[in-house]
């Protein structure tokens, strides 16, 4: 059947895969063909991941991406990629007269350290394809969208939003494209914080064109037009996807 989002034949790394985004975006490409690797540190809900999967041939590595001996180890030990999608972050809200050097190292090691370190790795190591897919999940925060209290976690986004471009260049030669979503908030556990009241939720969500959230999928399906051969002439791109938030 015809369908230039196939992702038939493909191997692809996905990181933060025990929860959210990463997890539909491994139930996604696993049901458009692919065979898919998923990383993070709960083993458990990594199975439960797995559980999910269709097809077989998937392959399960826990992993604390915060560690950068660990990103060498999994490297080691995946085959060969034709996409990756680097995923995994954690969030704090964090005033500006509250930021201590641990909180700001924890968020900028998990959410722009280790994508960065990831792709020099599976660069170093040739583990990607040539004509690979690689895509970083941003954040509408990371090109533009400023809310108080999110200073530490809108600068580890905006740091890969502008180096994925970098990237792009460098590794066109080699046909390996990299780019990003950028998603408005989406409904994972990352935003059922226990300081975050629902009626706090509900208005933030009438500000969106939209009248909703996203849902994980909606964010999975973008993933998978830049993973698939749809997207051969695409990169350097921040693929913002926020039900129209940031066009007010
Ligand atoms: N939800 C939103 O509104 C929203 C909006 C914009 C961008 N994003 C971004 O979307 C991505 C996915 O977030 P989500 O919303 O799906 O949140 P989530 O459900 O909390 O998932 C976060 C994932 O990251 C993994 N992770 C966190 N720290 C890790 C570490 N040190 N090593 C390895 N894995 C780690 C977690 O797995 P373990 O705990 O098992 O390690 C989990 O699988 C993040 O980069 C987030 O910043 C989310």
């Amino acid at each position: 059947m015809y369908n230039p989002y196939s992702l038939e034949g493909k191997i692809i790394l996905i990181t933060g895969a025990s929860s959210g985004i990463g997890r539909a975006v491994a139930v996604e490409c696993s049901k458009l063909g692919a065979k898919v690797i998923i990383t993070a540190r709960n083993n458990e809900r990594l199975k439960e991941t797995y559980r999910m999967l269709e097809g077989d041939g998937h392959l399960l590595f826990t992993c604390d991406l915060s560690n950068p001996d660990a990103i060498v180890q999994l490297v080691s030990e995946i085959p060969i990629i034709n996409g990756m999608v680097c995923n995994a972050g954690t969030n704090k809200m964090i005033p500006i007269s509250f930021m201590k050097y641990e909180n700001i190292q924890e968020i900028l090691n998990v959410n722009t350290v280790a994508p960065m370190l990831l792709l020099k790795e599976v660069c170093k190591k040739k583990k990607l394809s040539k004509g690979a897919s690689v895509v970083f999940t941003s954040s509408m925060a990371g090109v533009g969208a400023a809310a108080t209290g999110n200073g530490v976690y809108t600068a580890s986004k905006g740091a890969i939003s502008s180096f994925l471009k970098v990237a792009a260049l460098e590794l066109a030669p080699r046909k390996v494209r990299v780019n990003a979503v950028c998603p408005g908030m989406t409904r994972t556990p990352m935003i059922y914080d226990d300081n975050v009241q629902d009626e706090e939720l509900k208005k933030d969500m009438e500000r969106y064109p939209l009248g909703r959230y996203g849902e994980p999928q909606d964010i999975a399906w973008a993933m998978i037009y830049l993973l698939s051969d749809a997207s051969t002439w695409v990169t350097g791109t921040n693929l913002v996807i926020d039900g129209g938030l940031t066009i007010r």
